[in-house]
Parts: structure tokens; sequence; C-alpha cells
């Protein structure tokens, strides 16, 4: 099933709640939260009390993508402030086993990201303990990046390796996500749709939201 994850990086901070009600009303399944420390990435963006507000704003699962040195220190912070799905970058993590029973400890669902520079391989250990795989398509950091058409071998990589192990991790993508490319990843294998630029960036997000969908499910329908 592909879902839509609107990221609200892009989104109107000063709305935040009419723009998430606009993407949901657009079909969006999850709401992507975008956490950035200054130090992984080279941007900040927002903490715990955000995820709060978005907690009592909307009943999608928050999808917290972890952009942050030493994750462990903050993991048990965001899902008590109301993240059900966190992700951690494999670069990012030294101890990934540790940090990923730590996320399903505290009842959130473990995700595992890795950047345009890092291979499938490099996840060949934990991907019998995740929910999800995350692939970027664009180095991290910033919204309305080029999509990098090296993360789909990653998608039907991963996708490959779920049915020869038996596994059950699902298979998402962010950056770059737009017409132009949806139909790309969703042929690839990818899932879970996170868009930024594309539902926030211009226009109405309900719109934006409907068209991507639509144009994802179309692809999906050309995959059988
Ligand atoms: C980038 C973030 C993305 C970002 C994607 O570091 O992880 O979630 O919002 O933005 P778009 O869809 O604009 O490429
Ligand atoms: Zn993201």
């Amino acid at each position: 099933m592909i879902e839509l994850a609107s990221s609200i990086l892009s989104a109107d901070f000063a709305h935040l709640a009419d723009q998430v009600r606009s993407a949901t009303e657009g079909g969006a399944a999850v709401i992507h939260v975008d956490i950035m420390d200054g130090h992984f990435v080279p941007n900040l963006t927002i903490g715990p009390p955000v995820v709060k507000s978005l907690r009592r704003a909307t009943d999608l699962p928050l999808d917290c993508h972890l952009m942050i040195e030493n994750p462990d220190e903050f993991i048990p912070v965001f899902i008590e402030a109301g993240a059900d799905w966190v992700s951690v970058h494999q670069e990012a993590t030294r101890h990934l086993n540790r940090t990923l029973h730590l996320i399903r400890s505290h009842g959130a669902q473990a995700g595992v990201v890795i950047n345009p520079a890092t291979p499938v391989d490099a996840l060949t250990e934990v991907l019998d303990i995740v929910d999800y795989v995350l692939v970027m398509s664009v180095n991290p950091g910033f919204g309305a990046q080029k999509f990098l058409p090296n993360s789909l071998h990653k998608m039907r990589k991963l996708a490959q390796i779920r049915a020869e192990r038996g596994l059950n991790y699902r298979i998402e993508v962010d950056g770059g996500i737009a017409l132009e490319t949806v139909a790309e990843v969703v042929r690839a294998g990818a899932e879970i749709l996170v868009a930024g630029n594309a539902v926030f960036g211009n226009g109405d997000p309900k719109t934006n939201a409907q068209r991507l969908l639509k144009a994802a499910t179309e692809a999906t329908l050309q995959k059988v």
C-alpha cells in the first residue's frame, strides 16, 4: 500500500495545524517531521515542543526523522512528546542495534535511514529489527532539492532482500519527490513517500497531495 507522508519542513510554521489539516484532506496518511540539530546536518529545525503541539493537532502518525547526533539522548523525549515512528541515520548512530531497540522499547516504530553515499549493505545486520527503512534521495538538511536517481537501485535492493529473507520492513523514500519523480520511486519499491515542497511549497496542500497520490497510484497499477 502506498502512503503519502507530508513533510512539514516546507509548511508555513505559523499555520502548522491548518497546513497539516489541508494535507490530510488531500490524502496524506502520515506527518513527516524533520528534526535537525545544526551538527549532523547544516540546518536547525524543530524540537519536542512542536512535536507535542502537532500531537494535539492531528490523529495521523507522526514520523520523526532524526537528523541529529547522539540520537539516544533525545529518543525518549520525542516519543514522550508524541512521535509514533522514529528513524535514525545509520551514519549518526554508533550503536545502531542498541538505538533501534531503544526506540522500540519506548513503544514507537523504529526506522533506519541511509544517506545517498551509504550502501544498503551497511544495514544487513539490522534489517530484521526495523519497521521501516528510509532511503534518502537527497543529501539531508534542506527541502526542495533535486532528486538523486542513485537512490532507486537501493529501493529495488531493499525490496529484493525483504523477499529473500522473509522480512517485513516498509520502504520509505525522502527527498525530491514530486509529480515528475513519484512514478519511478513507486516502481522501484517505495511504499511511504515523503514529500515536502511538492505538498506545501506552492498552492493548496490538499490539491497537491491529491495529485501526488493519484500519480503514485497510477504507477502502482503499471507495476503489476
Ligand atoms: C530533507 C528532509 C526531507 C525534506 C524533503 O533533509 O529529510 O524530509 O522535507 O523535502 P522535499 O520533499 O522538498 O525534497
Ligand atoms: Zn525527512
